[in-house]
C-alpha cells in the first residue's frame, strides 16, 4: 500500500503536498517524494525515510512550483531506495509518474521497452509506465493520448498520476481497483489516495470509479472512461454530509477496503508485545482445560487456533461456540475460558464468559474494541489493534485473532521445548515477511478473482472443502460467501464429503477447495482425493492451489494461483483471497456488501 496525491495550483505547492503525504503517511513509510513544475521543467526530489526524514534530507518543502504530485511508499517491486523511491521520471525527463499498487505485466513490459533500448533508472514495477508515456507521446504528441495508450498497456491494480512539461497545466489520473479521490478547490484542485490527502483544503471530493481517469485543472476537470473515452459525470460529495464514505479511502465498499488493510493488520497484530502474549501462554499453561470461544466467524478463528495449538504446540485446546457454550462445556475453577470477539460486545460470547466466570475459571479475550464490555470483563485482555472494522462482515479482525493466535502457540511451543529456537525464529521470519507477500497477492489476483466470480456468481449453492487447518479455513470462507452473497455456501472437512454430502454433486453444485502446499503431504493428498470423489460424479471444482502443484492443476477446473509461501501462513493466504472472491460476487449480485441484509455488526441481543 502507498499514499499518492496531486495538486494543481497557481500559489507554490510544495507545503501543501508535503502535507498530504504526511497525512497518507499510514499507507506507507519506507521513502517519499515530490515532482513539481515549474519554468516548464519537472523537478523531483524523493529519499528513503520517513516523510519528515526525507524533508529533512532533501528540503521537500522547499521546492518551487504550482502544479505537482507526491508520494509516500510501502515497497513491493524493489527494494527501499533513493532511486526506487517516487515520482519516476520517464528517461527524457518529460513526464514524472506516482503510481499506488502493481502493475502485473510490468515484467513483460520491462523486458520490451529495455528491447528497445530504454534505460531503467529503477528496479520497480512503476517506472515502466513513465517510459511507456514517452514513447506513445513521440508518435502521437498529445499527452492525454499518450497517458491512455500507456493505460491501455498495464495490467493489475493501480491508482496513477502523471504530470509532463508537454502539458504544464494540466494533472492526468487514473485508477484499477486501487483508491483515488479528487478534491475540488477553489482555484486549485487536488487528487489523493482518500480524502486525508487534502481534507485541510477542500470538503468536495469526486470520487474515480474503476476504469476511469480524470484531466485536472487549477479551475477545472473531466473524468472520462478509459476504454472509450466517454465523458462521465459525477456528483459531488460534500464530506461533511458523507463523512463515512471519506473513511472508505476510495475504494468502493469498507469490506474491499478492510480486506486491502490486512498487510497492516498483519503487522499490528505482530506488534503487540509479547509481554501480552506471555501473559495469556501463562495462563494457558496453568489452566486443565483450555477453551477457545467465539462465535459466527470468531468460532472458526477458534477453530483455527485449535489447530495450530495440536500442530505447533502439541496442546489441545478445547472449542466453543459461544451460543452453545453453556449446554456443550462443563467448565471448573482450573480452567481458562478466552474469548475472541472483534466488538466485545457480542451477547453470546458474553453469557459464555459469565457462565464460565460463575464456575469460577479465569477467563480472558482477544478483543478489538477498547472499553468494550468483553475487555472489561476478563482477566487479561489482548487488545488486537486492528483499527475500526465497519463493514458488518468480519475480515482484517480476524485475520487478526488467527495471527494472535498463532504467536500464542509458537510461544507454547518454544517454552515447552516442542521446537527448537531456530524454528521459532524461522516462523517468526515467515511471519514478518507475510504483510508484503498479502499486498502483492492482493493486487497482483483481484482482476483474475474478480472475472472469476463474474463467471461464477449465477451459481446458487457451493461447498467449501479443506482438510487439516484448511478445514475451518473453508468454513469460515463459506461464512464469508453466505453473509455477503446471500448464496448458500456450506464448508466442511474433505473427508466429511463421502458420508453423505457426495450424494448432492452435480454439474449444478460448485466446489471450492482450499488446498494445502504439495509439501504438506498428507493433508494434501487428501485433499486431492476428495477433489477425485467429486470430479468422478461431474461436479465442478475451483481451487487454491500454490506454485508448483501440477497435480492439484490436472484435476481442477478453474485454479486460483497461489504464490509458494512459509506451510504456518498458507492457510491464511488462501483465507484473503477467498474474501476477495466472496466480495467480487457480492458486488456483482449487488448485494449491500457492507451492511448485508438482516445483520449487524454487533449482535448485542439473545
Ligand atoms: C462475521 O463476518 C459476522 N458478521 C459474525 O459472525 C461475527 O463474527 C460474530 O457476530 C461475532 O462478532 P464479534 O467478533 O464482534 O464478537
Amino acid at each position: 500500500m502507498c499514499g499518492i496525491s496531486g495538486i494543481v495550483s497557481s500559489e507554490n505547492i510544495a507545503k501543501d503536498l508535503f502535507a498530504s503525504i504526511r497525512n497518507l503517511e499510514y499507507r506507507g513509510y519506507d521513502s517519499c517524494g515530490l515532482a513539481v513544475l515549474k519554468d516548464g521543467q519537472i523537478q523531483i526530489r524523493k529519499n528513503t525515510g520517513t516523510v519528515e526524514e526525507v524533508n529533512a534530507k532533501e528540503q521537500l518543502t522547499r521546492l518551487k512550483g504550482n502544479v505537482g504530485i507526491a508520494h509516500t511508499r510501502w515497497a513491493t517491486h524493489g527494494g527501499v531506495t533513493k532511486a526506487n523511491s517516487h515520482p519516476h521520471f520517464s528517461g527524457d525527463e518529460a513526464f514524472a509518474i506516482v503510481h499506488n499498487g502493481i502493475f502485473s505485466n510490468y515484467q513483460d513490459l520491462r523486458e520490451a521497452l529495455a528491447k528497445q533500448g530504454v534505460q531503467f533508472r529503477s528496479m520497480t514495477d512503476s517506472e515502466v509506465f513513465a517510459h511507456l508515456v514517452e514513447q506513445a507521446y513521440e508518435e502521437n504528441r498529445d499527452v492525454e493520448q499518450a497517458f491512455l495508450q500507456a493505460l491501455h498497456r498495464v495490467e493489475g491494480a493501480f491508482a496513477i498520476a502523471l504530470i509532463s512539461k508537454h502539458m504544464p497545466d494540466t494533472l492526468f489520473c487514473a485508477k484499477q481497483d486501487s483508491p483515488l479521490i479528487l478534491g475540488i478547490g477553489d482555484g486549485k484542485n487536488f487528487i489523493g489516495s482518500d480524502i486525508n490527502a487534502f481534507l485541510a483544503y477542500t470538503k468536495q471530493a469526486v470520487t474515480l470509479d474503476d476504469g476511469e481517469y480524470a484531466a485536472i485543472r487549477r479551475t477545472s476537470y473531466y473524468i472520462k472512461k478509459v476504454g472509450t473515452g466517454k465523458p462521465v459525470k459525477k456528483k459531488m460529495l460534500i464530506i461533511d454530509w458523507d463523512v463515512e464514505t471519506t473513511k472508505k479511502g476510495g475504494y468502493s465498499h469498507y469490506m474491499l477496503k478492510e480486506i486491502f488493510d490486512q498487510p497492516n493488520t498483519a503487522k499490528q497484530a505482530l506488534q503487540i508485545a509479547l509481554s501480552e502474549i506471555k501473559q495469556l501462554v501463562h495462563m494457558i499453561n496453568k489452566s486443565k482445560i483450555c477453551y477457545l470461544m467465539g462465535v459466527g466467524t470468531t468460532y472458526y478463528v477458534a477453530l483455527v487456533g485449535q489447530y495450530y495449538f495440536a500442530q505447533f504446540a502439541d496442546r489441545y485446546i478445547a472449542t466453543g461456540s459461544s451460543d452453545e457454550f453453556q449446554e456443550a462445556a462443563v467448565v471448573t475453577k482450573d480452567d481458562l475460558v478466552v474469548a475472541i470477539s472483534q466488538s466485545g460486545e457480542t451477547y453470546d460470547t458474553k453469557m459464555g464468559l459469565g457462565f464460565a466466570q460463575s464456575h469460577n475459571a479465569k477467563t480472558a479475550g482477544i478483543v478489538n474494541v477498547m472499553g468494550s464490555t468483553i475487555s472489561m470483563m476478563v482477566d487479561h485482555v489482548i487488545m488486537q489493534g486492528s483499527g475500526p472494522e465497519i463493514c458488518v462482515v468480519s475480515t482484517k479482525a480476524a485475520f487478526s485473532q488467527m495471527i494472535i493466535l498463532m504467536r500464542v502457540a509458537i510461544e507454547i511451543a518454544l517454552l515447552k521445548e516442542k521446537i527448537t529456537k531456530d524454528a521459532y525464529e524461522e516462523y517468526y521470519a515467515a511471519l514478518n515477511d507475510f504483510p508484503e507477500i498479502i499486498e502483492r497477492v492482493l493486487n497482483e489476483q483481484s482482476g483474475f478473482v474478480r472475472n472469476l466470480a463474474v463467471e461464477t456468481s449465477h451459481i446458487p449453492n457451493w461447498i467449501f472443502l479443506g482438510c487439516g487447518v484448511y478445514y475451518p479455513i473453508a468454513m469460515e470462507s463459506a461464512l464469508k460467501m453466505k453473509e455477503v452473497t446471500y448464496l448458500h455456501a456450506e464448508g466442511m472437512p474433505g473427508g466429511f464429503l463421502k458420508h453423505g454430502t457426495l450424494a448432492m454433486i452435480d454439474e449444478k453444485l460448485y466446489s471450492l477447495f482450499f488446498i494445502p502446499l504439495p509439501e504438506q503431504e498428507e493433508l494434501h493428498k487428501r485433499t486431492l482425493v476428495a477433489i477425485e470423489e467429486i470430479k468422478a460424479r461431474g461436479g465442478t471444482v475451483l481451487g487454491f492451489a500454490f506454485q508448483n502443484d501440477e497435480k492439484a492443476e490436472k484435476l481442477l477446473d478453474y485454479i486460483i494461483q497461489l504464490p509458494k509461501v512459509h506451510p504456518l501462513v498458507a492457510p491464511l493466504l488462501e483465507l484473503i483471497v477467498a474474501q476477495l472472491l466472496s466480495y467480487y460476487t457480492a458486488l456483482d449480485l449487488g448485494r449491500n456488501i457492507d451492511k448485508p441484509r438482516n445483520l449487524a455488526k454487533s449482535v448485542t441481543v439473545a
